[in-house]
């Protein structure tokens, strides 16, 4: 895998250069690309299709999709730091900053210039809700998450569906953690 080398390599060194109380508050672990590969090689999807991760942190999805060939590929993440390791590491001009759990759906997508996504990938922070890990969105939102995790990861979720086509193409590593448990 020599290819995914210098990628990985780069993105563990930014990932160690992080300060842990922040990586913590907002749910940063990057995926390493083999675990990336395996899901986007499960999800079977059509060269064609329009994909987004919206919190694409170094861009380890952004990265296996463009090695594979797909084109029409968005990422964002609300840390302007990271967008910009991003870019250089994929080389890829369609990552932006963007606060994608604080905005809606709508609105992002408006940002981004793209009706609904085919497919949304990736693995969305997960912190729980509380005095250090905001959720800066509408009251309703908030409140939604609140009743069902009070996690990042769940408001991840719920911003994917009004992101996406269709909802069971919705993944993420968290899910394809326990497919994996349920089916072996
Ligand atoms: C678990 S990491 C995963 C990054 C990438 N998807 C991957 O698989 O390597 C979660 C990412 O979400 C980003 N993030 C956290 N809160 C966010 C928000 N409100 N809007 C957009 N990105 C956010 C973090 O900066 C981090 O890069």
């Amino acid at each position: 895998m020599s290819m995914n080398h210098t990628f990985e390599e780069k993105s563990i060194q930014y990932e160690k250069s992080l300060d842990e109380v922040y990586k913590k508050n907002n749910g940063i672990f990057y995926t390493d690309i083999e675990l990336a590969s395996s899901i986007v090689d499960f999800l079977n999807i059509p060269k064609n299709a329009s994909i987004i991760d919206p919190c694409c942190g170094t861009g380890s999805f952004i990265y296996t999709l463009l090695s594979l060939g797909y084109e029409n590929v968005y990422g964002c993440d609300f840390d302007s730091k990271t967008v910009i390791k991003c870019k250089n590491l994929t080389g890829s001009k369609n990552i932006k900053k963007m606060d994608t759990l604080g905005l809606d759906g709508e609105t992002i997508l408006k940002k981004l210039n793209h009706t609904k996504f085919d497919y949304v990938v990736g693995n969305p922070p997960y912190a729980p809700l509380g005095k250090e890990v905001a959720l800066n969105a509408e009251e309703d939102f908030v409140a939604n998450v609140k009743n069902s995790g009070a996690n990042l990861f769940v408001a991840a979720i719920y911003r994917a569906f009004e992101m996406t086509k269709v909802l069971s193409h919705l993944f993420c590593q968290k899910i394809f953690y326990i497919y994996r448990l349920i089916n072996g």
